[in-house]
């Protein structure tokens, strides 16, 4: 398996490989890769004969400094890991930091029609710009026909859509259904980070998300936040940030229901100092 440290040697291979027709897929991470992120790339190669992965910590996108310290990094099991699904169709690009931003590691700043503001934008200042950046530059140098984005991060997705459609970049987003642990955990790279209580516990996040989903068939988008933020604060272990039901194309919180809009209900919950987001589609 080739594992690309140099942008430079990247972008001859993948060059090399379009020249031969090839179709090049690509799923970035950030590492301490799991099964939903092999899931990401036996999706690519549905439709592509090579799939680029990369693994790389984008400082830029943490908001806090200890988050990023803690951050898994894991590049041999990555790669272990990565040999299960393909020894010579996937490429691994590991970039520095250097690599990807020289000496100047910062932000572009974007518009993203607003979606930016919304929930994680809101309680992660300055999230987006870092996405928008490193997504940006890593299309840029891979050129990849399609890219793959987990639902997990329903407005990440979103605003790589929007990223996509505002730079005209020649990319085809495809975004994937949240792959899940048995308990219905939705699988994250932090999950490693819990502690087996808190891990215990983290489920719960989901199995509110779904009774939220049958309680909005019947009752009003207050009424069912009010119950989830009940419901949370008799839990002692996990500890709400916010859940919202919003329009899945604006992302901005539903005022009233409306039968031809469709809505997705978001969680984000601290467990312990880990940070865990969900979310579910109303229909
Ligand atoms: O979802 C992630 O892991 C990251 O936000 C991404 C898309 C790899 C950018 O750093």
């Amino acid at each position: 398996m080739k594992v690309f440290q140099d942008k430079n040697e990247l972008i001859r291979l993948v060059g090399r490989l379009k020249e031969n027709n090839n179709s090049i897929g690509f799923v970035p991470t950030m590492g301490a890769l799991h099964d939903g992120h092999l899931s990401l790339i036996k999706e690519g190669f549905h439709k592509n004969t090579h799939v680029v992965v990369s693994i790389f910590v984008n400082p830029t996108q943490f908001d806090n400094a200890e988050d990023l310290k803690k951050y898994p990094r894991t590049l041999e099991r990555d790669v272990t890991l990565l040999k299960t699904v393909s020894k010579d169709k996937i490429i691994v690009y590991a970039p520095t930091v250097d690599d990807i931003y020289g000496d100047d590691v910062a932000s572009e700043h974007f518009k993203f029609s607003g979606l930016e503001h919304e929930m994680e934008g809101r309680f992660r200042k300055g999230h987006f710009d870092g996405v928008g950046t490193i997504v940006k530059r890593l299309f840029e140098i891979i050129k990849p026909d399609f890219a793959y984005f987990g639902e997990k991060d329903f407005q990440q997705l979103q605003i790589v859509k929007k990223l996509v459609e505002n730079y005209d970049i020649p990319v085809k987003v495809i975004g994937c259904k949240i792959h899940r642990e048995n308990d219905g955990l939705a699988m994250s790279s932090r999950n490693e980070r819990l502690k087996p209580e808190y891990r215990k516990a983290a489920p719960f996040i989901y199995k509110t998300l779904k009774a939220a989903k049958t309680k909005f068939g019947s009752k009003s988008a207050t009424k069912v936040t009010k119950w989830v933020e009940d419901e949370f604060a008799k839990h002692n272990l996990l500890e709400l940030e916010y859940f919202i039901i919003a329009d899945e194309k604006t992302l901005k919180p539903i005022k009233r229901k409306s039968k031809t809009k469709s809505y997705r209900a978001f969680i984000a919950a601290y467990a312990d100092d880990i940070r865990l987001i969900d979310n579910i589609a109303l229909k």
